[in-house]
């Protein structure tokens, strides 16, 4: 890739540097355990030496072998322990039997896996939500399948029709409230009057309110709120048709860009609250993936990647940088990745944070910088909201 024009300071080229190295030392650590996991059979403790010599026997393991010696639950070690294939050697895997995938870290915390993993086969789940998510943003993610049901509103009803779905309240009976401080909509319409704290997304359940007006009013000069007709003007008319929102809150930016006839996908946690439920009920796809799952998307295809508030200072730089490669992935040739409010504190965006989005290898096409004043001057909070393209020529 052609470097000439990244930034050249010397502190941006040590700095990443560090990073490199340290993503090196990171997957050095990473080969020298993955074996441990691999094991299944293995307690997740075991030094990596007795791992791998485990390895040699275990990686063969069919699930109706005994599993006496393991503190892993049975559940699990059914759905992740190597399974044959019925018609033997398959040459698109280059193998004859399959390992059902969990995130690697799954095994490093035996007693919430095993909480989540105890159930009755083909009865129902435990109404678990809030321990699968703490489970999951720890790092094991996927989350291992389940052979249950699993908790559902006793009195669903059908969502309302479209358009109609887009901008009204779902009826409360189409969420399982077990997971949230509030146990029903109007709660958490009204939390940004009555509760203090910092709730994700604490106004946005009110589709009256301020989420009404989110992208759709023309931005003026030096604005950090782009409007989505000024960002999709970058490109010709028409070829900005489908992508991603990471961490949408509930949905409304795809909601605006199905106005503009592009379909978006809403990737959301539901931090103390229903956001997949709610996006499903507007008629958006909720996809259920943190921001550490690599994007389920093939190389090139997207054209537009946006992200609101999520990528911020609270992601460890090689996390981040992993992320911000995965976006580049993803987006086609052409594609626009919209930043949209990252926040940070002070001096971090110019030492830390624009080297790593500089080095990507994106086009600047907007880059905006300015304070985030809502806790306050005094803790010199900044934004930056950037439109990023990737080439259209020679992106690889
Ligand atoms: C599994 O559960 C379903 C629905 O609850 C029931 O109809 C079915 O008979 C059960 N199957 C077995 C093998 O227990
Ligand atoms: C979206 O598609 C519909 C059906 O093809 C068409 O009638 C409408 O004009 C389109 N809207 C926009 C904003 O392109």
């Amino acid at each position: 890739m052609d470097q000439s024009h990244k930034p050249s300071s010397l502190s941006n080229s040590l700095f990443l540097l560090f990073l490199l190295l340290s993503t090196n030392l990171l997957t050095l650590f990473i080969s020298t355990t993955v074996y441990s996991s691999c094991s299944l059979n293995t307690p997740p403790a075991t030094t990596t030496t007795a791992a791998n010599s485990a390895l040699k026997e275990d990686d063969l393991q069919v699930p109706d072998k005994p599993q006496t010696s393991s503190d892993l639950p049975p559940e699990f070690l059914a759905f992740t322990s190597a399974q044959k294939l019925p018609f033997g050697f398959n040459t698109n895997m280059d193998s004859d039997r399959i390992f059902p995938p969990v995130g690697r870290p799954c095994t490093l915390f035996p007693d919430e896996l095993r909480r989540f993993m105890s159930y009755k086969v083909n009865g129902s789940c435990p109404d678990d939500e809030l321990l699968a998510q703490k489970l999951l943003l720890k790092g094991c993610e996927p989350l291992p399948r389940r052979r249950c049901h699993p908790a559902a509103p006793p009195e669903y009803v059908e969502p309302y029709p479209l358009p109609d779905s887009l901008w009204t309240t779902p009826p409360d009976s189409s969420v399982v409230w077990t997971a949230y401080t509030c146990k029903n909509y109007a709660c958490l319409i009204n939390r940004k009057r009555n509760q203090k704290g910092f709730d994700d997304c604490k106004d946005c359940f009110d589709l009256a309110g301020r989420e009404k007006a989110r992208w759709a009013l023309p931005s003026t000069g030096g604005s950090l709120d782009f409007s989505i007709d000024e960002v999709l003007a970058v490109k010709k008319p028409g070829t900005i048709r489908i992508g991603l929102d990471i961490g949408g809150g509930v949905g409304t930016f795809a909601v605006r860009m199905g106005e503009r006839n592009i379909t978006i996908i809403t990737t959301s946690m539901n931090l103390n609250g229903p956001f997949n439920s709610f996006i499903a009920s507007r008629g958006i796809v909720p996809l259920y993936i943190s921001i550490s799952q690599r994007l389920p998307f093939f190389d090139n295809t997207l054209d537009i990647v946006h992200s609101m508030h999520v990528l911020s200072n609270w992601i460890p730089t090689t996390l981040l940088h992993f992320l911000l490669f995965d976006i580049y992935r993803v987006l086609r040739p052409g594609g626009l990745f919209w930043l949209d409010h990252f926040f940070c504190v002070g001096e971090e965006l110019e030492e830390v944070y624009a080297p790593i989005i500089n080095s990507i290898g994106f086009e600047k096409v907007k880059w905006v910088v300015g304070p985030k004043l809502d806790r306050g001057p005094e803790l010199r909070e900044m934004y930056l909201s950037a439109i990023l393209e990737k080439p259209l020529k020679n992106s690889w």
